[in-house]
């Protein structure tokens, strides 16, 4: 099919030109599921996307490349976009977002809308799989950066949770703690589903107890607020699901005169900047940040150029670094 227009996708589906723009805006409320529906459906159907001839690719064009992360507060995302942006070539912009747990598909469409040519995915998807089969059938390229392994129609950068979570699991056992606290999260993305379900394998398998403490989110707020569920647990170790809640973990215990890591230890996850610099420093595990950063826009770029290429996946390592706010069991 050649040059498609929001008319074509009007006729397809069998609505006003008017339905289907607000549909694809976000703004359709009003309209029945069935109705939206159909819009959508048409809108794969013959590929439509907004502005596509200012977004057909000619030698030397800028190439528009959208980056969405969960929070910039968290450091760990903070310095994945300052790295993207500091090794870009100047024929490519990116455009960044933050979209939080629900948001991440209408941040999507706001993209496209925009005009990308392809989109880094660092956030959850709610529909990821119908997600990635629509931008691919609209000719937008995708790269997530969680474990969607089952997310065939969109290029995958991570470093492995299922490593990570293990190797923060040996590394209390290794240091004699019999019951430990997982602090987390109430929703678990994908990569932190692994992280946990390996996590508590390894210490569930070595027979050890593993009591869990919710937080509202990875914040340092949300840590030091379970400081007092935590210590209530009696466990002699927490594992933080990130370097913020451990940082705020760490804060919340000594506030009620718990010292880590003489009386409770804590290790947390990625490696963040603060973690080398915060007393006591941060035992946790290091993703290799500034490689998902770099194969994540190698990835994307490959994609827009040779849409038809095979799925590319690009799993890196993680590693454990011990500093001081973890210790053996005394
Ligand atoms: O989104 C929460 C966490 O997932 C981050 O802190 C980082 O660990 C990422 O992998």
């Amino acid at each position: 099919m050649g040059k498609v227009s929001i008319r074509d996708v009007a006729s397809l589906a069998g609505v006003s030109i008017a339905t289907v723009s607000q549909v694809l805006n976000g703004k359709g409320t009003r309209f029945s599921e069935k109705t939206k529906a159909k819009v959508l459906a048409a809108r794969d159907e013959i590929g439509y996307v907004p502005n596509a001839s200012a977004r057909s690719l000619k030698q030397g064009a800028r190439i528009l490349v959208g980056v969405v992360v969960p929070s910039l507060r968290n450091p760990f995302f903070g310095d994945l976009v300052q790295h993207m942006q500091e090794n870009i070539s100047d024929n490519i912009s990116l455009s960044i977002m933050t979209a939080r747990q629900g948001q991440a598909d209408q941040t999507v469409e706001t993209l496209v809308n925009s005009g990308v040519h392809g989109i880094i995915m660092a956030s959850q998807l709610a529909k990821p799989v119908a997600v990635a089969s629509s931008l691919k059938k609209r000719g937008i390229a995708l790269v997530v950066l969680e474990n969607h392994d089952e997310l065939l129609d969109a290029d995958a950068v991570y470093a492995s949770d299922k490593k990570g979570g293990r190797l923060v699991a040996e590394h209390l056992l290794a240091l004699g703690h019999k019951h430990v606290v997982l602090l987390g999260n109430q929703v678990y993305t994908d990569n932190l589903q692994y992280r946990t379900a390996s996590f508590k394998e390894t210490m569930l398998a070595a027979g050890a107890k593993v009591s869990e403490v919710a937080t509202r989110n990875l914040t340092k707020h949300a840590g030091r607020a379970a400081a007092m569920a935590v210590s209530i647990t009696q466990a002699t170790a927490a594992f933080a699901l990130n370097d913020e809640l451990a940082i705020g973990l760490i804060s919340g215990l000594n506030a009620h005169g718990i010292r880590v890591p003489e009386d409770m230890s804590v290790i947390g996850y990625d490696d963040t900047d603060y973690a080398e610099f915060f007393r006591p420093a941060l035992t946790t595990v290091e993703q290799p940040l500034w490689l998902i950063a770099e194969t994540a826009l190698q990835t994307v770029i490959e994609r827009i150029n040779h849409p038809d290429a095979e799925r590319q996946v690009a799993a890196f390592d993680t590693k454990l670094i011990v500093r001081e706010s973890t210790a053996s069991i005394s």
